[in-house]
């Protein structure tokens, strides 16, 4: 493909994508495949990188992330990003009103907009094209994060329309809608990370990861709300609307008031419906409209005088502590929840509240019979925060941490210096025998999806099944027949399952397909506590075996990347238990992976994935057996003939032209050596 060609090309695909982007992001209605797109952006991502002289930094190609930030750059801001004067009180808002009132002695128009709960961020636009975006960091420079911005959607890359300013700032905040926010922590849970408190923490997080690719998956979303410059508008509300002309998210929930009456009514409304935005607010922000009566009034030393934040009160009730149960997870970790006389909270009707540990319990000095204050600060489960005192009976009984476990009676441990108490049963407590099971069958471990928590649940109700080698000695003939109506955790709705042929084939199919998982996963599924994903990874690639990590001392261990004194002690307690070596050994003779595979030892990366490569021609650097040996270590497939499956040609020197028509008859991309060898580099971008 020569320049011109290229430059064709990029713009065509930009155009293409764009396009789909809208069509998937804003009308929810794509017209074409997931794969298909990513087919384009894939064409558009090696064509830039062929042609940098032709990537534009409001390429859709910078949505998917990539950029890695070692260092995030503090940037000074052009004019200091305030914060505003706010209150908790209606009084307050009251006299904000009079004062302004008086002070500009005239009739005034208020915006009220909604108070987004998340990170604030300035965004510069240079020729319509988004160059920087900078965090408030203390108001008067913040952290440069450009690239992580980069990768949300709703942030135009290039503003639509002529007639924005050639130079333009505007503000907003970037917030995590609620969805994604849980979505991320029941990932962190699932690999026993500590979750996110809250989502503006979440999202603050998110902004300041390296690896934007990272960030792209987070789902972060952004609002617009303030633009400083000179603009030639009158008024705040014709900014906004001109911003969303030119591309920028606002908000619908805005409205124009007169008085402090309009202003309360927007404020009791949002108040009440603010549970069912998709995201968190704290507050209504009110702000003079006419940017004269803005100027007028001025600013003090930390706030404009032309606004104020209303901030609602965290929803807290009043509520009675009926009883408390304790629950056991899949690693035995005890959590204490409080059973609450029903009560209304943030749109939600809650009858149970965490109370994470003995050591919160003794510091509210909570009772059984007490009335308790119960909150929803963001996180999803609502927590007790306090108790009303005046309201304690003297029969309340102050609550003695459970002592045995409630669901095998074995007594409780509790670690030095560990908040949480253990069941130590590990191979007899039912919720831990079924949690490993469900963990071991789960899709980033073994993967065995004709298997599920119901099933599980069947399979150990029956006895066939008490640990996870079980699971490989089960016959058909067994499970045929076996039924069971259940409630479902996700969201408590009664399911019934019978083991039909089909459902019975299917589990026999998945649990034999699961001896071929690699190593890495096998370690992770086996579930020792503290190996997640990553660390299962990096045991794996440092030990090479099953053997050699069962051999290894404390402090061998803790020469593996990532692993330190927690992870080293855990891994040595879990094979010093005679119980598990029998379960390993039980499993290495059914067959499964138990050291890396000798294709995994000389693979390289993962990105070369899904694709299929057929190499034609003599290459310059390469032998053409080196070059297909590389797409194998970068998990790719070679194939001998071009196909609709082939992902890409890799072109030689001679490559006939026979073959560069098929590929080009079937719309299949021709790379060249340099190109290909773009591809598997490591690259640290940006
Ligand atoms: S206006 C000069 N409008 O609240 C005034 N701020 O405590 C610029 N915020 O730092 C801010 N929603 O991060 C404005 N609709 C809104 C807002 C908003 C949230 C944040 C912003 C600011 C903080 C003030």
């Amino acid at each position: 493909m020569n320049r011109e060609e290229a430059r064709q090309r990029i713009g065509q695909l930009t155009y293409e994508i764009n396009l789909h982007n809208y069509n998937y992001y804003d009308l929810s209605m794509p017209t074409i495949t997931d794969y298909e797109f990513d087919r384009l952006l894939e064409e558009l991502i090696l064509l830039e990188k062929e042609f940098p002289e032709f990537a534009d930094p409001a390429s859709p190609s910078q949505r998917v992330g990539g950029g890695i930030t070692k260092e995030f750059r503090q940037v000074r801001h052009t004019s200091p990003m305030l914060s505003l004067g706010n209150t908790y009180s209606e009084e307050e808002v009251r006299d904000f009103e009079v004062r302004i009132h008086k002070l500009l002695g005239q009739e005034i128009e208020y915006i009220c907009e909604l108070k987004f709960d998340g990170v604030a961020i300035g965004l510069t636009y240079r020729d319509g094209v988004l160059v920087q975006a900078v965090t408030r960091g203390d108001g008067v420079q913040g952290d440069d994060v450009t690239t992580n911005v980069r990768t949300i959607h709703s942030i135009p890359l290039r503003l639509q329309g002529d007639n924005y300013p050639s130079l333009l700032e505007i503000r907003g905040e970037i917030i995590l809608p609620r969805k994604s926010f849980e979505n991320i922590n029941r990932k962190r849970l699932e690999e026993e990370e500590e979750p996110f408190a809250n989502p503006r923490n979440a999202a603050s997080g998110s902004l300041k990861m390296q690896d934007s690719k990272e960030v792209a998956r987070r789902r972060l979303d952004c609002y617009l709300y303030y633009l400083p410059g000179n603009l030639p508008f009158s008024t705040h509300y014709e900014c906004l609307m001109a911003a969303k002309k030119w591309g920028f998210n606002i908000s619908k929930y805005m409205v124009k008031c007169r008085n402090i009456d309009e202003i309360f009514s927007f404020i009791n409304t949002m108040n009440e419906s603010r549970h069912e935005l998709p995201f968190d607010i704290d507050g209504i922000v009110i702000k003079v409209n006419s940017l004269q009566q803005q100027k007028e009034l001025g600013y003090t030393a930390k706030s404009p005088r032309w606004a104020i934040a209303y901030k609602f009160k965290a929803e807290r009730v009043l509520t009675k502590l009926l009883s408390i149960a304790y629950q056991v997870g899949r690693t035995g970790a005890v959590t204490p929840v409080a059973n609450l006389q029903p009560v209304l909270l943030a749109g939600t009707m809650v009858k149970r509240a965490t109370l994470h540990n003995a050591d919160i319990i003794a510091s509210l000095d909570v009772r059984i019979g007490d009335i308790v204050y119960v909150e929803k600060g963001g996180e999803i489960i609502p927590k007790i925060i306090g108790v009303d005192l005046d309201q304690r009976l003297a029969s309340a009984e102050p609550v003695i941490f459970a002592s045995t476990c409630p669901e095998c009676e074995t007594p409780l441990l509790r670690s030095e210096g560990e908040a949480a108490h253990y069941c130590p049963n590990e191979a007899g407590c039912p919720p831990q025998i079924k949690g490993k099971l469900e963990h071991f069958i789960s899709r980033k471990a073994m993967n065995i999806d004709s298997l599920g928590e119901g099933k599980i649940g069947i399979l150990f109700d029956n006895k066939l099944v008490a640990n996870i080698a079980d699971l490989y000695d089960l016959r058909a003939d067994q499970l045929l027949g076996l039924e069971k109506v259940y409630e479902a955790t996700a969201n408590k709705k009664e399911k019934k399952i019978s083991f039909r042929d089909k459902t019975v084939e299917n589990i026999m199919n998945g649990i034999e397909r699961s001896k071929e998982t690699g190593f890495e996963r096998v370690l992770y599924a086996i579930g020792i506590r503290f190996v997640g994903e990553t660390v299962a990874k990096k045991l794996a690639a440092h030990f090479g075996s099953i053997d050699s990590i069962m051999r290894a001392t404390f402090e061998e261990l803790k020469e593996a990347e990532e692993i330190g004194e927690k992870i080293a002690g855990s891994i040595l307690e879990f094979f010093k238990e005679p119980k598990n070596q029998e379960i390993i050994r039980r499993l290495k003779e059914k067959g499964l992976h138990f050291e890396i595979r000798e294709e995994e030892k000389k693979r390289k990366s993962d990105k070369l994935k899904g694709m299929t490569f057929v190499v034609s021609g003599t290459f310059e650097k390469f032998s053409r057996d080196e070059i297909k040996k590389e797409i194998e270590a970068h998990g790719g497939k070679n194939a001998g003939s071009i196909s609709s499956k082939t992902t890409f040609v890799i072109a030689g020197e001679n490559i006939g032209p026979e073959k560069r028509k098929k590929a080009a008859s079937l719309a299949v991309p021709v790379i060249s050596e340099a190109e290909f060898l773009r591809m598997i580099a490591d690259e640290l971008a940006s």
